[in-house]
């Protein structure tokens, strides 16, 4: 579904990532694991077209998309949910995921779709007409998924998604995206917790300094003792 071959991510002279070459298969939840600095962010702005490639390609069901604007690439069903939530505070809940919708002119369908949402995610229920200031870390997230739900992508490319939440938390926003799974939605997902992404993973990529350092199937990185090492410590 989605090929990365010899991506090149560069910060003026900084090059943040390197012969990045992966792939994504419809219906996957893919990690991408790595220490602060690795890259991880750097090459999902590349591939949702936030970012410029500086070399390299990127191919979205069979078609090339290195370099398009991003408008184009939510467009063809790449969504972003970015590192921080970014939620706006100042909305309610049901006008946040009304952003979230906006391509979508048709009022009945945006509700029909926020009714669905709330199938996935009744933890907004009861809360679609308080302020997005009034949410807990952990609904934020929820409502920051939610919303990018709305504009039915197919792939979702997830940036640590549990940044600053509770341990019990991470664990509820994990179980859901995995959930996303069932949905047919197809995942690549940026985690700092290590061991509980690769439970709901079914491949992962190690990064270091802006390369891939390993990959493989989730349940042999979970079993591969220099990840062992360095990132579960163990
Ligand atoms: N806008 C920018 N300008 C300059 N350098 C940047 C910029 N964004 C990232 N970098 C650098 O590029 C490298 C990769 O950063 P990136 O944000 O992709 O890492 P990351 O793996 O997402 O890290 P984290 O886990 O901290 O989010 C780092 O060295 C970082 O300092
Ligand atoms: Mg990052």
């Amino acid at each position: 579904m989605l090929e990365v071959d010899h991506l090149e991510v560069r910060y003026g002279k900084i090059l943040a990532v390197q012969d990045i070459s992966l792939q994504v298969t419809q219906g996957e939840i893919v990690a991408l694991i790595g220490a602060n600095g690795a890259g991880k962010s750097s090459i999902m702005k590349a591939i949702c077209g936030i970012e410029p490639v500086a070399s390299g390609q990127i191919h979205y069901l069979g078609e090339e998309i290195t370099g398009l604007p991003s408008h184009k690439i939510i467009q063809r069903g790449i969504v972003q949910v970015p590192e921080g939530r970014l939620i706006f505070k100042g909305l309610t809940v049901r006008e946040n995921l009304l952003l979230g919708g906006h391509r979508t002119r048709n009022r009945g369908a945006l509700e029909e779709e926020i009714t669905r949402l709330l199938e996935i995610f009744p933890m907004l229920q009861n809360r679609l007409n308080d302020p997005g200031s009034s949410l807990s870390g952990g609904q934020a997230q929820m409502l920051a998924l939610a919303r990018g739900l709305m504009a039915r992508p197919k792939l979702l490319l997830l940036d640590e998604p549990s940044l600053g939440l509770a341990p019990l938390v991470v664990q509820d926003v994990l179980e859901l995206i995995k959930s996303l799974k069932k949905q047919s939605f197809t995942i690549l997902l940026v985690e700092q917790n290590v061991r509980q992404v690769l439970v709901i993973a079914d491949r992962g990529y190690v990064l270091e300094g802006g390369r891939i350092l390993l990959e493989d199937k989730a349940q042999q990185l979970l079993n591969h003792e220099l990840l062992v090492h360095s990132y579960l410590g163990i």
